[in-house]
C-alpha cells in the first residue's frame, strides 16, 4: 500500500459515515426545536463571578471564554464533530472534498513554478481528516511531489482535538514530542513521513513559502456585535439578567465602545459583527504570503458584507440558545468574506467568495465522484459517496451556503499564465484551480 494511505475500500474509497446531521452553515434545524438546556454550568458560574465584577461583557469575550477557555472551554475538551458530536463537517462528509483540497494545493504549488519546499499550514484541524485526505493526496502524487520537502504544521487550541489529530495523522510506532507550555507544543512524524508540528497561535509558525488552509476556522472566532440606535452605533453586551441570577440576556451599551472602530463609516445595515480576530489572522496570512508566497485557502460559511444577526449555537445536531448553558453548545457566527478581503489591504490578491457547488465542480468532483463509483462494488459505498456528494453540492444543503476564498500573492494572477479579462480590464480569477477550472500545467 502506498504511504499515507488509509484503510480504503477497493475502490479507493474510504468509509465515513453520511448520516444526516447538522451542519453549522444552515441558520435553523427543519423539523427540530432548538435544545435548551436550562442548566447552571460551570462556565456560566464563571460568567457570572466575571460580570459582578467588571460588569457586562462583550460578545467577543463571551465567545473567547465558552469556546477556548484553557480550564473549560468547549473546543478545548470536546470533540464536537461527527454524528456523536454536535455538528457535521465537509471533510467528515466526504474524502472527495479533502482530496480536491489537496489537488488545489499541487495545483498552486505546479502554477508558481514548483519550490523545492513549502509547508501545509492548517488553522483549527478538527480530528485531522481534512489533512489526512490531503496528505493521501500528496502521496498519490508522489512522482510529482518527491523532490519537494514538504512539512506539515497545524494551529489547534485544542487539547482534546490535538490528541486526536495525532492519532489520525501520525505514525503509530513513531512517538510524539511534547513540549507543555511552549508555543510548538506537540511534534511527530505523519503515516507518510512528513515532519508535523503543532502550536496554538499561526505567529508560532516558522515564517516560509506555505499553503495555508482553513476550514470552518473563521466562524468559530469571537465577534462583536453593533446595533444601530438613534444615538448612534451601539455594541451588543452580554449580562445577568435582574429577574434570575442565573440567566444571562442581551443588552445594549450605554455608550460608544472601542471596538466600534472596526464599523465603517459608511455601513449601510443596521446590524453588524465584527471580528478583530479574524482581522488579525488574515493580516499575519497576508503578511506571510506577500513575503514568502504560497497561498491561503478558507472555506466556510458567510457572506459577502450583507447579513447582520447570524451568532448562533449547536448542540446535538440541534440549534441551542447561545447563552444557555454556556460551555456545552458550540457558538459560531457567518463569516463576513467583505471584511476578511478588507483586512488583506491589499497585500495579496483576494479571489471569492465562491460557492462551494462551483469551486468544487471546477476541481473535477464529478470525475471524481465517477471514478470512485465505478471502481466501487459495494452498494453501501456508492450510496455513501452519493449522499456524501449531494450533501456537498446540493445548493439547499452545503453547496450554496458554504464559500471558497483565497489568498495569493499579485504576481500569482499577473504571472506569464494569466488571463486578462477584457472587460474588467484585470487579471482574472479563471487561472487559479477551482475559481476557474481546474488544468495541469
Ligand atoms: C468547527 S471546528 C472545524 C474543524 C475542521 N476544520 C473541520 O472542518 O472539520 C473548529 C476548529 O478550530 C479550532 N479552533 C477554534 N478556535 C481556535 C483558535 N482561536 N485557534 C486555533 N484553533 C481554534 C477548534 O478546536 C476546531 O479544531
Amino acid at each position: 500500500m502506498m504511504a499515507g494511505a488509509r484503510v480504503l475500500s477497493r475502490a479507493g474509497a474510504a468509509a465515513r459515515s453520511v448520516a444526516p446531521g447538522l451542519c453549522r452553515g444552515w441558520c435553523s434545524s427543519p423539523g427540530k426545536e432548538p435544545a435548551q438546556q436550562p442548566q447552571v454550568t460551570p462556565m456560566l458560574r464563571h460568567l457570572t463571578y466575571k460580570i459582578k465584577a467588571t460588569g457586562p461583557i462583550s460578545v467577543a469575550e463571551y465567545m473567547r471564554e465558552v469556546l477556548t477557555n484553557p480550564a473549560q472551554g468547549y473546543y478545548v475538551h470536546h470533540d464536537m464533530l461527527g454524528e456523536k458530536g454536535d455538528f457535521i463537517t465537509s471533510p467528515e462528509i466526504s474524502q472527495i472534498f479533502g482530496e480536491l483540497l489537496g489537488i488545489w494545493f499541487v495545483s498552486e504549488w505546479m502554477a508558481t513554478g514548483k519550490s523545492p519546499a513549502f509547508q501545509l499550514v492548517e488553522l483549527g484541524p478538527g480530528r485531522g481528516t481534512l489533512a489526512e485526505d490531503i496528505l493521501r493526496v500528496f502521496s498519490q502524487l508522489g512522482s510529482v511531489l518527491r523532490s519537494c520537502d514538504i512539512s506539515v504544521h497545524l494551529v489547534e487550541v485544542s487539547e482534546k482535538l490535538s490528541e486526536t489529530q495525532a492519532a489520525t495523522l501520525t505514525k503509530e510506532k513513531a512517538p510524539l514530542e511534547r513540549h507543555t507550555g511552549a508555543p510548538m507544543y506537540m511534534k511527530g512524524v505523519t503515516k507518510s513521513g512528513l515532519p508535523i508540528y503543532w502550536y496554538r497561535d499561526l505567529r508560532d509558525v516558522p515564517k516560509g513559502y506555505s499553503f495555508y488552509l482553513a476550514h470552518e476556522f473563521f466562524d468559530a472566532l469571537p465577534i462583536h456585535k453593533f446595533q444601530k440606535t438613534p444615538q448612534g452605533w451601539r455594541e451588543v453586551l452580554i449580562d445577568i439578567d435582574p429577574q434570575a441570577s442565573d440567566r444571562l440576556r442581551f443588552v445594549l451599551a450605554p455608550g460608544a465602545t472601542a471596538a466600534e472602530a472596526f464599523i465603517q463609516p459608511d455601513e449601510a445595515r443596521d446590524h453588524v459583527e465584527l471580528s478583530p480576530d479574524a482581522g488579525v489572522v488574515i493580516q499575519e496570512l497576508a503578511q506571510r504570503i506577500s513575503l514568502k508566497g504560497g497561498a491561503a485557502l478558507i472555506a466556510d460559511y458567510g457572506h459577502d458584507g450583507t447579513k447582520t444577526d447570524t451568532f448562533r449555537g449547536f448542540c446535538s445536531h440541534r440549534l441551542h440558545d447561545v447563552l444557555t448553558a454556556p460551555g456545552t453548545a458550540d457558538l459560531t457566527a457567518d463569516v463576513d468574506f467583505s471584511y476578511l478581503r478588507r483586512m488583506a489591504q491589499g497585500r495579496v490578491a483576494a479571489l471569492g467568495p465562491l460557492q462551494q457547488q462551483t469551486f468544487l465542480k471546477n476541481m473535477g468532483i464529478d470525475v471524481r465522484l465517477k471514478v470512485l463509483l465505478d471502481k466501487s462494488d459495494e452498494p453501501s459505498l456508492k450510496q455513501q459517496l452519493l449522499q456524501g456528494y449531494d450533501m456537498l453540492m446540493n445548493p439547499k444543503k452545503m453547496g450554496e451556503r458554504f464559500n471558497f476564498f483565497a489568498l495569493l500573492p499579485h504576481q500569482r494572477l499577473l504571472g506569464t499564465n494569466c488571463q486578462m479579462n477584457t472587460r474588467q480590464s484585470e487579471p482574472s480569477a479563471s487561472s487559479v484551480a477551482g475559481f476557474g477550472e481546474l488544468t495541469w500545467r
